[in-house]
């Protein structure tokens, strides 16, 4: 399918390529729609599965565009604290007045603006955006619609809103309020593709001493096939960041000679594939490709 986008949002997207983010069709599609909006605000939510690449896609969208990017993960505990302004507790215990207010990430976001261009917006991320109380959507909501940044009681600084592009990402932990879906487009992040996930983890962990092997990548996707398909019986998927951590283990326990038999290879793959640790032990139990992981680890992995 040809897309009609302007030069600027096909090189944006080559950028990000570039850059090494993995882009599906779908996510050119809203970055491209975003990008050439004019009018109203740029804002997108991003939900999907743990390691789609939510929280990543407004990094390398930044880099791509040369852009300021601003940050901001959130908390259960999150507030307007973090949004506008907040307190610097040490300056106001020590009565300096002038000191005790710190701006907040949307005080950051309306002087940024001012130095920015519609072309070149400033990129702010609002991360997990589930994870707070309702009300912060309600603060977001208001600031989405007019860019006032309440500073004080009496005083707002405003945001430049054509120069600036929102990304809002969700875990889905809770649906979000009507008045602020309804703001934004959406867009559903697909889990990575099998090979992509395999180069990703491959590429994290041969920097690693004693993983500079050749043949990590072999090692990475049996691991990869083994644990996925523990977890796929279990109804759920394993993220790249837990496969990760299941083969820098498995490695790890060879490599100090702990790792001796089909059955520790079983161990440490429920650990990390199984949602529930005793349903793990079950899942692996009598498990054939077991066997033909371990024999990959000991060949690739020989302890001296
Ligand atoms: N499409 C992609 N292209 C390149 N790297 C990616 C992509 N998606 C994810 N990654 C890499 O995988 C890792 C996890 O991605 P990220 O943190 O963005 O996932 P997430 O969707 O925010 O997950 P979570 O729900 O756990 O926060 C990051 O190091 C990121 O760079
Ligand atoms: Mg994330």
């Amino acid at each position: 399918m040809e897309l009609t986008m302007s030069i600027s949002v096909k090189s944006v997207l080559e950028r990000m390529r570039t850059e090494g983010y993995y882009l599906r069709e779908q996510e050119e599609l809203a970055l491209g729609g975003l990008l050439s909006q004019t009018g109203g605000v740029r804002a997108m939510l991003i939900e999907g599965l743990p390691g789609a690449g939510k929280s990543a896609l407004g990094e390398y969208l930044a880099k791509a565009l040369n852009s300021q990017l601003l940050f901001l993960l959130f908390h259960a505990w999150s507030d307007s604290d973090e949004l506008f302004t907040g307190v610097d507790v040490v300056a106001a215990v020590a009565g300096e007045a002038e000191n005790a207010r710190l701006p907040g990430i949307l005080a950051h976001v309306a002087k940024a603006s001012r130095d920015a261009t519609p072309d070149k917006p400033v990129i702010v991320v609002l991360d997990e955006i589930d994870k707070t109380p309702e009300r912060v959507e309600n603060l977001l909501l208001d600031v989405l619609q007019t860019g006032r940044v309440p500073l004080k009681p009496g005083v707002h600084d405003t945001i430049v809103l054509d120069n600036v592009v929102f990304l809002i990402t969700s875990n889905g932990m809770r649906p979000l309020s009507d008045a602020l879906s309804r703001r934004l487009r959406r867009l559903y992040m697909k889990p990575l593709p099998a090979g992509k996930v395999i180069e990703l983890v491959t590429g994290w962990l041969q920097t690693k001493e004693g993983f500079e092997k050749p043949e990590l990548k072999g090692v990475v996707k049996v691991a990869y096939a083994v644990a996925n398909d523990v977890a796929n019986r279990e109804g759920t998927f394993l993220s790249p960041q837990e496969l990760s951590r299941l083969v820098e283990e498995l490695v790890n326990l060879r490599l100090q000679d702990q790792l001796s038999c089909t059955r520790n290879v079983r161990y440490v793959v429920a650990g990390w594939a199984a949602k529930s640790a005793a349903k793990g032990i079950e899942l692996t139990k009598n498990d054939r490709t077991m066997d033909g992981l371990w024999g990959l680890l000991k060949q690739t992995f020989p302890v001296k």
